[in-house]
């Protein structure tokens, strides 16, 4: 693995998944490839790049704006060697995971989102019932200098009926078992920008 950053990581985020299903690491990638994806999240929106994200999948996919307000794009490779970092990141921590947990995890999908003030998304599951492949969640937040007051928290339902607030802050990243933990966006006052993605395994 070529980032040190997420390297140092993998011990407690394998440690974390396997006890709780889930873990948060702060300053998990570079400062500077994190400020550029947000430079990046920006352009894209202010090109029109962004368009309503939609719940589900196929042919039950409908922009409902009042489950979910935010506006995605999908990452491709090639488009940007920012991008390009945060796939081969995602890639490295793909192939940790198989290694720990034999998940037999083939691809990694991923899109940038950008939520508006007062946008949220409703408490959900990230598997959609017509498709069983996503099986790890990992969200990248973007966002300088988040403030407690500012909302727009990922709130996680852990199974223990507990509940555990994430802010959004640059360099955080959230893993969770995409089947098992409810979660959900809180409307905020600012606007929040992340890179969500899944670790999918074969159908
Ligand atoms: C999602 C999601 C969480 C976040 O896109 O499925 O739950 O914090 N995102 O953006
Ligand atoms: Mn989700």
């Amino acid at each position: 693995m070529n980032d040190q950053h997420l390297q140092r990581l993998l011990p407690q985020i394998i440690d974390d998944l396997a006890s709780q299903g889930w873990s948060r690491q702060a300053h998990a990638l570079p400062q500077s490839l994190t400020r550029e994806l947000a430079a990046e999240c920006h352009s894209r929106a202010q090109n029109g790049a962004l368009s309503p994200a939609g719940v589900g999948r196929g042919q039950g996919l409908a922009v409902r704006e009042g489950i979910r307000g935010d506006s995605i794009q999908w990452l491709e490779p090639g488009q940007s060697a920012a991008c390009d970092q945060y796939l081969q990141a995602m890639d490295e921590l793909r192939q940790a995971l198989n290694q720990a947990f034999y998940l037999g995890l083939e691809d990694y999908e991923s899109h940038f989102a950008l939520y508006p003030p007062g946008a949220f998304y409703q408490k959900h599951l990230d598997r959609f019932r017509d498709d069983d492949r996503r099986t790890v969640s990992a969200v990248y937040y973007l966002n300088d200098d988040w403030q407690d007051d500012q909302g727009g928290a990922l709130r996680l339902y852990p199974q223990d009926g507990a509940e555990l607030d994430v802010l959004p802050t640059a360099g955080t990243l959230v893993l969770f078992i995409s089947a098992e933990l409810p979660h959900e966006v809180l409307p905020a006052t600012r606007e929040r920008l992340s890179l969500t993605g899944w670790f999918r395994r074969r159908a």
